[in-house]
């Protein structure tokens, strides 16, 4: 049982300097503990809404003022002096008063920032670390560390729309600490870093999640640049370390189709494509393949695709229950990328992960492109068991106290990290 004496907020900055909410909540045993939330650039279109000012002189209209007053003020006023049994009954008590579908009256952003301060204030209430608090609400037991996922190259509304694939990222494969994961990954980062800088004439540009950006040409180089960089760091492609793909191509797609580069695919034509690549890479992880609107075409890429890539689904789930109910009775997906502010909430994102599970996915825990010092992803992840992490590149200090998180409770744990390979007991 706790109670809460007050919470309040602050509008501080994310990775991309703009502005985002950060909560603070203060319990009556005098616990105080604060969360930040992150922020998408490549937003699906059924995420719960993020509050902005809308002030085109401040921020070009991204403030987050109006969502900090939310929570300074109604937020604070409905939970102050109130005793919660639980999460769910705190993120019950926000949801009902903002009243809106999408979270809209109040903000996704002021409405999560609270929901992770109080799980943050609880935990240091009741001296465990938040990854084991994050287990004990999702009523399981600690099990294993998550296999990173890691961002090398970057395109999409990442880096400029140089190339239409939005993440090419590396998964450590026969690694089995997360100590190891990362000093594979580091191996990977240099030597691409030298190939590109040989390939394409320069250091270049990192994108919003610190993944490298040259212009490649097309998608096909992405791709043997990525193989070429594990063989350069004296690893096998596949074996030690091999790769995942975020196509977001909900941001390439229009009703005359997919625009891949040059070319205006129909959805069969880029269930192909897809499948093509998979073939030709060692790719084990193909997330938003498909437009989030495409519904028709999802299940035929994961029966395409099964038992040799997980197919992931981000916008078009938007960690939302209601769409993932709908794509697991379509076959639509067997892995689910879970973004706790797409929903809005611990406790739905906790549901979500919940029917995800029952279906038999994976889950992989991702952060957005916009993201803060703040490292609860990491406790997120471990305390709910995901298979997968996803936190962008090893580079950018955002991005890095995830990482460096995952080194404290590995070393503190001592867990396992998720067996491999990624692909084991795919549903047919
Ligand atoms: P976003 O992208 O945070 O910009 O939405 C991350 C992703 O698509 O996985
Ligand atoms: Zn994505």
């Amino acid at each position: 049982m706790f109670t809460v004496e007050k919470v309040s907020a602050l509008e501080i900055l994310d990775s991309r300097g703009r502005p985002t909410v950060k909560a603070t909540c203060i319990l009556r045993d005098g616990t105080v503990a604060s969360a930040s939330v992150p922020s998408g650039a490549s937003t699906g279109t059924a995420e719960a809404i993020e509050l902005r000012d809308g002030d085109p002189k401040r921020y070009q209209g991204l403030g987050c003022r109006k969502a900090v007053a939310n929570i300074n003020g109604e937020i604070d006023q409905a939970l102050r002096g109130r005793t919660f049994r639980s999460q769910e009954e705190l993120d019950l008590i926000i949801r009902d008063l903002d009243g809106t579908e999408n979270k809209s009256r109040l903000g996704a952003n002021a409405q999560l920032a609270v929901s992770l301060a109080f799980a943050r204030a609880c935990a240091h209430a009741r001296q465990v670390p938040l990854y084991r608090h994050f287990a004990d609400i999702m009523e399981q037991p600690l099990r294993t560390l998550p296999r990173p996922t890691i961002n090398l190259f970057s395109g999409g509304k990442h880096a400029g729309e140089l190339c239409p694939l939005q993440d090419l990222l590396i998964v450590p494969a026969s690694a089995t600490t997360m100590d190891q994961a990362l000093a594979d990954t580091f191996a990977v980062y240099q030597s691409a870093a030298k190939l590109i800088a040989k390939k394409y004439g320069m250091r270049a540009l990192s994108a919003d999640e610190g993944g490298l950006a040259p212009v490649f040409p097309n998608p096909e180089a992405m791709f043997a640049d990525a193989v070429e960089a594990i063989q350069q760091a004296g690893l096998r492609p596949g074996e030690d370390v091999a790769l995942a793909v975020d196509v977001a191509s909900s941001h390439f797609h229009t009703k005359a189709g997919y625009q891949l580069g040059e070319r205006l695919l129909d959805g069969p034509a880029m269930i192909g494509q897809l499948a093509q690549w998979a073939k030709r890479y060692p790719l084990v992880s193909l997330e938003d393949g498909l437009s989030e609107d495409d519904w028709d075409h999802w299940p035929k890429l994961r029966e395409t695709l099964s038992g040799k890539v997980r197919v992931v689904g981000d916008d078009l789930l938007c960690t939302n229950p209601k769409r993932i109910r709908k794509a697991v009775e379509l076959g639509a997906v067997d892995t689910l990328l879970l973004k706790v502010n797409q929903i809005g909430s611990l406790s739905e994102a906790k549901q979500a992960c919940l029917l995800a599970r029952s279906a038999g996915w994976q889950v992989t825990i991702s952060a957005r492109s916009g993201e803060t010092e703040d490292n609860w992803l990491a406790d997120l992840a471990v305390g709910w068991a995901g298979d997968q992490i996803k936190v962008g590149s090893i580079t950018q200090s955002e991005r890095l106290s995830k990482y460096n998180r995952l080194l404290e409770i590995e070393a503190e744990t001592r867990l396992p990290m998720v067996a491999w390979p990624l692909s084991a007991g795919v549903p047919k």
